[in-house]
């Protein structure tokens, strides 16, 4: 084959971005392109090992791969993107990418490789479904479907669920000392041992992605200084929303419609008219609350790989 599969440097990232915006077929991945490529291969590379691969034929980009190791087990590879020029499919340039980063993950020490997203930096979950090629190409390549993955949509236009004011809730919280508000970034070392100390430790890298970034942001609940919740949105993508999360003891107090909303305000007001509830979660909550709905559904794929 008359494919090169080699390693780009940072200078090559604007050549992914702009091979991603017209390889990735839902118009909603081509959009966000941009956010895309930053979080999985810039951002990502602070806190874990990041591969990223082309495949050039006569000196131009093809075909493009984002892998990673896991950061919380070293045993996983992942890979968080793949992505073939429309014009260069079926010739077996998705194959050779794959086969590379798996000789390579293996190399960092993998022993298995997974087709789903390496959290606090994904893009997305698995595959949509509706990537159907991805999903041939997949169990071709011998991988195995493990898990199911979905998002919900929440729509952001004028009279949505998801745009009823908070206000009276929030003064309803006021009279029992619970203060909602943006947060800064000043909050977010406390954020931060919040969420690790309710939830485990997976979110910081989030937190740091949405907490005064632009295209992002957190709200939060306290009383008396002590944080009860939060919300975020924008960390991977700018349209997408998560993670959140309320202190069990105030769970039911409304503060987490709130924090939600709120949230889902800025996007809109920002311009969406739509926003993603990525890899949900407590699907009733989100319908209740924002009248969201399930839409986008993921396969999550593994396969074993001759580890070191
Ligand atoms: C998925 C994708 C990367 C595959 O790239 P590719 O270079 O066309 O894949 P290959 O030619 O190496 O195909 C390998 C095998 O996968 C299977 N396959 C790939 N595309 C297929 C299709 N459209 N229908 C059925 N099987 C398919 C085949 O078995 C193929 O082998 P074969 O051609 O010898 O039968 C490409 O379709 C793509 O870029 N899609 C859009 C982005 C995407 O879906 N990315 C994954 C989600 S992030």
């Amino acid at each position: 084959m008359d494919v090169e599969i080699i390693e780009l440097g940072p200078d090559r990232l604007p050549e992914v971005v702009a091979l991603c915006r017209r390889s990735l077929d839902l118009p909603e991945d081509a959009a966000e392109a941009p956010a895309v490529v930053a979080t999985l291969a810039v951002r990502a590379a602070a806190d874990r090992p990041v591969l990223l691969l082309g495949a050039v034929r006569d000196g131009t980009l093809v075909g493009v791969l984002v892998g990673s190791r896991s950061v919380t087990d070293p045993r996983r590879g992942h890979v968080d993107l793949v992505a073939v020029a429309p014009t260069h499919r079926r010739q077996g340039i998705g194959a050779a990418l794959l086969a590379d980063a798996e000789t390579r993950l293996a190399a960092l020490g993998a022993s298995e490789v997974l087709l789903a997203g390496n959290p606090p930096h994904y893009a997305w979950p698995g595959i949509d479904v509706r990537y159907t090629p991805a999903v041939c190409a997949a169990l071709r390549l011998g991988y195995r479907q493990d898990r199911t993955a979905w998002n919900m949509t929440a729509a952001l236009t004028e009279g949505s669920t998801a745009l009823r004011p908070t206000e009276a809730t929030e003064r309803r919280l006021a009279e029992r000392g619970v203060t909602v508000r943006r947060a800064v970034p000043t909050d977010l070392p406390a954020l931060e041992a919040f969420a690790r100390a309710t939830f485990g430790g997976v979110w910081d890298g989030e937190l740091a992605g949405s907490v005064g970034r632009p295209d992002a942001g957190t709200h939060l609940a306290e009383r008396d200084g002590e944080i009860l919740g939060f919300a975020a949105y924008g960390s991977a993508r700018p349209s997408w929303f998560g993670p959140m999360g309320t202190a069990p003891a105030a769970e039911g107090s409304g503060i987490g419609g709130v924090l939600l909303r709120r949230c889902l305000r800025d996007q809109a007001a920002a311009g969406l008219t739509e926003a993603q509830i990525g890899w949900v979660g407590p699907v009733p909550f989100y319908s209740n609350a924002v009248g969201a709905r399930i839409e986008r559904v993921f396969f999550l794929y593994r396969k074993a790989v001759n580890g070191a």
